[in-house]
């Protein structure tokens, strides 16, 4: 039973910034999107690999303009009220490919990024969780207007992190996690949002 009824008002963009197969964002992309379905918002859910982007070049955008991935990437972001990335930390800092497709995607007027709320969710084989990438990625996203949720949640150890169902082993990381998606989809609900 979904504990809120979001349904008429929210749609959730959930973007996972791995392009593994077998990423372990992924697992964690899954959860997050069955924790929202119970809220009872609605998702949208894509992989980055959908949106295959070249390097962002001056020259490129002059000559070609926006690919069309930056712009179906854009279309889905503002599509939704609600955007939740899901990315590794790679570097102690934010992966090449998702800084690339938040540049192109800048771009794109309405700039899609813009007064949308956006949480920041982070899985790592690693015991610090990918939290550094968190962190750098504050900075272009409020430079564009994000409404950035100022808790984030990095999930330390993932490949030893999840059930056979897809859960969480620990249930107070459990809890925290569907506490920190609940407090960030009731603080989304639209108001006056607006693209320039
Ligand atoms: C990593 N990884 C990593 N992990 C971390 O916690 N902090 C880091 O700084 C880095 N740096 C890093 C750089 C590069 C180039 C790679 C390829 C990997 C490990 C990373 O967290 C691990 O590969 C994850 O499994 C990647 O996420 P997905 O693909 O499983 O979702």
């Amino acid at each position: 039973m979904p504990t809120e009824d979001y349904s008429e008002a929210l749609r959730v963009f959930i973007l996972n910034a791995s392009l593994r197969k077998e990423s372990l964002n992924a697992r964690l992309a899954d959860l997050a999107e069955r924790l929202v379905t119970d809220s009872g918002a609605l998702v949208d859910r894509a992989p980055l690999r959908d949106f295959p982007l070249p390097l962002y070049d001056g020259d490129v955008e002059a000559v070609d303009g926006i690919p069309k991935s930056a712009l179906d990437l854009s279309g889905r972001i503002v599509d939704a009220q609600a955007l939740v990335i899901v990315t590794p930390e790679y570097n102690a800092s934010i992966p090449g490919v998702l800084k690339n497709a938040i540049d192109w995607a800048s771009r794109v007027r309405p700039q899609p990024f813009k007064d949308t709320p956006a949480l920041l969710l982070s899985a790592s084989p690693s015991p610090m969780g990918g939290h550094r990438c968190l962190l750098a990625l504050h900075a272009p996203l409020e430079r564009l207007g994000a409404l950035v949720y100022p808790e984030t949640f990095s999930l330390a150890a993932a490949h030893q992190a999840f059930t056979p169902d897809g859960d969480l082993t620990d249930r107070h990381l459990q809890k925290r996690l569907t506490e920190t998606l609940r407090a960030f989809l009731a603080s989304s609900i639209p108001t006056h949002r607006e693209h320039f």
